[in-house]
């Protein structure tokens, strides 16, 4: 069976029993508090809360989907046997439905019967302190002629509560016997069947002042990867080597340029960014957008250094769209801006990924025999991140493939220290041109010797916040702030952009922000979760270093459609009319991949 026949047996095999069968939804989840859809319950929510009606959304109180999902948790490990970051999810679902006896056997017959493949064997929750055994899905096994059951524990079996309480439950694993003979789990089936009033550390501690009562209604969620099924099926070592791989990816696997576990993450990669451009994400600095272009340019970086062209690249996104558009229909109705959105991310990475590699040769020119250890190289590299945009996976791929050894804690240490040494900054500028004397005002993120002062160097600071803006907007956005400094005189902005910026561009950027000072928009504040505040869209130097409210300063009528938005502590001008003139002096380059422009207000 190919892996699309797979597909449509599970699917045909639950609406016989009862299912109604619900398209995949987005990667890209309602639910504000997940980035990605990482599982075919999420969609199913509300369900099982009792907020919505299956029955009458559905026609039935169980469904069944193959659902699209992400899990960046495996990135580190695609290129082995059987890790992806994109899978499809096989799963069926009961809203105060059917229960464990349905669950099992459907999960029995569906292996047996509709694939005839053998079970290995499978796992019940053994009971803990707090939770008693689950005698039942146990007995059902064995019922079913399934004599291997094992007893597993907590960490394993165990399901929930995801929050501060929640409901939760035992789970039964599936594991099937792979080609070489290894146990592989392809079916987790959940019975979410308790309220727990308590953190899911509180139950394995078994804190006394929490209680586990049976829900009202109790739940099925199951979850089966496509790909590892498919493997199984189709008796093939890899992942990679089934159908759902082979198909699209042929000639990447026969690429006599790359190895093994470069060809996988690409194959990955490739499939992966695929469906989250089709699903709307964009390639950007934060969250979902982050994810993905980490994607896209270490699958840039490896094609790269092993001579795969952008052509080919394109090619592959082609056929994934031409085989996987059959079910996803997304996928073909947005081919255009899927092609399209991959190409611009492509280029604005080519500057930087030329540089960034030469640089790399030249810093770390050697292979060593044997692994290097140093820890210069944490900070050292942090450059390939900061100027040059390289994901922090890629920085280790490629001094490990020197035998360098990737100093992970130096590198995060560093991140740390460029944030301070950004924060700092204009202070620092400050001090120096005061040199302590009569040092009257000081708002925390600004000093001034007077208030006089202090009001030019306000507005050169509202200044600094809408020249960034401008420069990203003629640019791109691979512009970021890497340091300012603000005196009486002037304001300086380091940016990371890596070439010239010319004459043309100067002016555009200097026009953009005199007509918003002409606009008289009123800059506002707003002080937000940190998590929402990021969701806002607003720059940021390094998020973790902010305090938790923090404040978003933006200019505009709202911060939806505000023209600029950043983490900030202030001051600011209250509206953009009180900057007055703003002028760019000039513009040079202070390091690889690093711009300093000088600005002045009259
Ligand atoms: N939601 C369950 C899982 O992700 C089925 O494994």
């Amino acid at each position: 069976m190919t892996g699309s026949e797979i597909r449509a047996k599970f699917l045909e095999y639950m609406k016989e029993n009862g299912h109604a069968v619900v398209p995949s939804s987005s990667l890209v989840p309602d639910d504000p508090s997940v980035l990605l859809t990482t599982a075919g319950m999420q969609q199913f929510k509300k369900y099982y809360t009792g907020e919505a009606d299956a029955l009458k959304d559905f026609g039935a109180k169980s469904t069944a989907s193959a659902q699209k999902s992400f899990r960046t948790s495996d990135i580190e490990s695609v290129g082995d046997e059987s890790h992806l970051t994109f899978f499809e999810m096989l799963g069926n679902f009961s809203f105060g439905g059917y229960f464990k006896k349905e669950a099992i056997t459907y999960a029995f017959e569906f292996i047996t019967k509709v694939m005839g493949l053998t079970i290995s064997y499978v796992t019940v929750f053994k009971g803990s302190d707090a939770v008693p055994k689950d005698e039942e899905s146990k007995r059902l096994w064995n019922e079913l002629g399934i004599t291997d059951v094992r007893e597993e524990g907590m960490e394993d079996v165990f399901w929930g509560p995801t929050g501060a309480s929640g409901p939760c439950g035992p789970t039964t694993e599936v594991y099937l016997k792979n080609s070489t003979g290894q146990d592989i789990e392809v079916w987790n089936v959940v019975f979410n069947q308790f309220f727990y009033s308590g953190s899911r550390e509180d139950l394995l501690a078994n804190n006394p002042e929490r209680q586990l009562t049976p829900l009202e209604t109790p739940g099925i969620d199951t979850g089966m990867g496509l790909e590892r099924l498919t493997m199984i099926s189709q008796n093939t070592p890899t992942i990679f080597d089934t159908d759902l791989f082979k198909t699209p990816f042929e000639f990447l696997f026969e690429n006599k340029n790359l190895d093994a576990r470069s060809a996988r993450i690409m194959a990955d990669h490739l499939r992966a960014s695929t469906f989250l451009l089709a699903d709307g994400v964009r390639p950007s600095n934060k969250e979902r957008g982050y994810i993905l272009r980490r994607l896209i340019r270490r699958l840039l970086v490896i094609a790269k250094k092993n001579l795969v062209g952008q052509e080919d690249l394109l090619a592959y996104i082609k056929k994934v769209v031409n085989y996987y558009g059959a079910y996803y229909l997304e996928l073909k109705m947005d081919e255009g801006t899927v092609m399209d959105e991959f190409t611009l991310e492509a280029k604005k990475f080519s500057n930087t990924l030329d540089k960034g590699l030469r640089e790399f040769d030249k810093r770390y020119p050697d292979a060593h025999s044997k692994d290097l250890v140093s820890t210069e190289i944490g900070k050292d590299s942090f450059d390939l991140y900061q100027t040059y945009g390289f994901p922090i996976e890629v920085i280790r791929e490629l001094l490990e493939g020197r035998n360098y050894k990737f100093n992970e804690e130096e590198f995060r240490a560093k991140l740390d220290e460029e944030f301070k040494h950004h924060q700092e900054i204009s202070r620092a500028g400050i001090e120096k041109k005061f040199g302590g004397h009569g040092l009257i005002l000081d708002t925390g993120e600004l000093k001034a010797g007077s208030e006089e002062e202090l009001k030019i160097v306000t507005r050169l600071h509202t200044a600094t916040h809408m020249l960034q803006q401008a420069l990203r907007m003629v640019l791109g956005e691979e512009v970021h702030q890497a340091g300012s400094d603000i005196t009486v005189e002037r304001a300086r902005f380091d940016f990371t952009f890596p070439r010239k910026v010319t004459p043309e561009e100067i002016a555009e950027v200097e026009k953009i922000v005199n007509q918003k000072i002409a606009e008289d928009l009123p800059m506002q504040k707003v002080t937000l979760p940190k998590e929402e505040a990021e969701k806002t869209g607003a720059l940021y130097f390094f998020k973790e270093k902010y305090p938790d409210p923090v404040s978003v300063y933006y200019i505009g009528k709202d911060i939806e459609t505000a023209f600029s938005k950043e983490f900030c502590g202030g001051p600011h001008v209250t509206h953009t009319g009180e900057i007055g003139k703003f002028k760019i002096g000039k513009e040079e380059g202070i390091g690889a991949g690093l711009r300093r422009i000088r600005v002045t207000v009259s």
